[in-house]
């Protein structure tokens, strides 16, 4: 198989005790990193110090050797899925809290929407996300994927239905794919800033 040319993290939204999202972030995860040239990681916010926003990353001085990994890993990647559960009509603070400690690193980078809730699958949560990503700079995808009643849909090892999944998470990844690959190559051309 080719080298990857495309960096693709997945970011989780929440630290939630029993939360059922975190089944579909491990889903999408492996699921990308099937796909030809691209490589990814699962950003769990539980294993990242972005609990309450105290300072940006710039802000600290010294930088936190675990803050630095997280904004070299995000600096060298083409894109970004991120997969939150919707929790009163919006999405977790935790993620805010992720988005905002970083900011460069975002810029005129696509990022495609997964969300996970009841009947409305996340979809209040996702449309207030489009918002904060265009505040970073950066660009949602058209597409998303809405999963309806996580609870029951996902379980620890997976979906109970595979094939549907990796059908509706297929056509977010092209696409996804698509506009990494025209993004970077306006960005190595024309670097933001320069
Ligand atoms: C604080 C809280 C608020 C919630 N609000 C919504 C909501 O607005 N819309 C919805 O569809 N589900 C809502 N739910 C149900 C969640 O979609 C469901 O619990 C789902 O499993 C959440 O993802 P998680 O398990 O990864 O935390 C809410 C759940 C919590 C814990």
């Amino acid at each position: 198989m080719s080298a990857p040319d495309l960096y693709l993290p997945v970011l989780h939204g929440t630290v939630r005790e029993g939360r059922k999202s975190i089944h579909v972030a491990r889903f999408v995860e492996a699921r990308l990193r099937e796909r030809p040239g691209v490589e990814t990681r699962l950003f769990d916010p539980r294993e990242w110090p972005f609990g309450n926003l105290v300072a940006r990353e710039w802000e600290q001085d010294p930088r936190p050797p675990r803050v630095a990994e997280f904004v070299d890993e995000m600096a060298r990647a083409d894109g970004f899925v991120i997969v939150t559960p919707e929790y009163n009509h919006g999405y977790p603070g935790t993620l805010k809290n992720m988005l905002d400690a970083v900011y460069d690193e975002w810029n005129r980078k696509p990022f495609a929407l997964v969300g996970c809730g009841g009947v409305s699958g996340g979809l209040r949560a996702l449309d207030a996300l489009r918002q904060v990503v265009t505040g970073l700079g950066a660009i949602t995808v058209p597409t998303h994927v809405p999963v309806q009643s996580v609870g029951k849909e996902f379980e620890v090892g997976g979906p109970h239905d595979p094939e549907k999944w990796t059908k509706r998470f297929a056509r977010l990844f092209d696409e996804l794919e698509w506009y990494a690959r025209a993004l970077k190559a306006a960005r190595e051309a024309a670097p933001p800033g320069a």
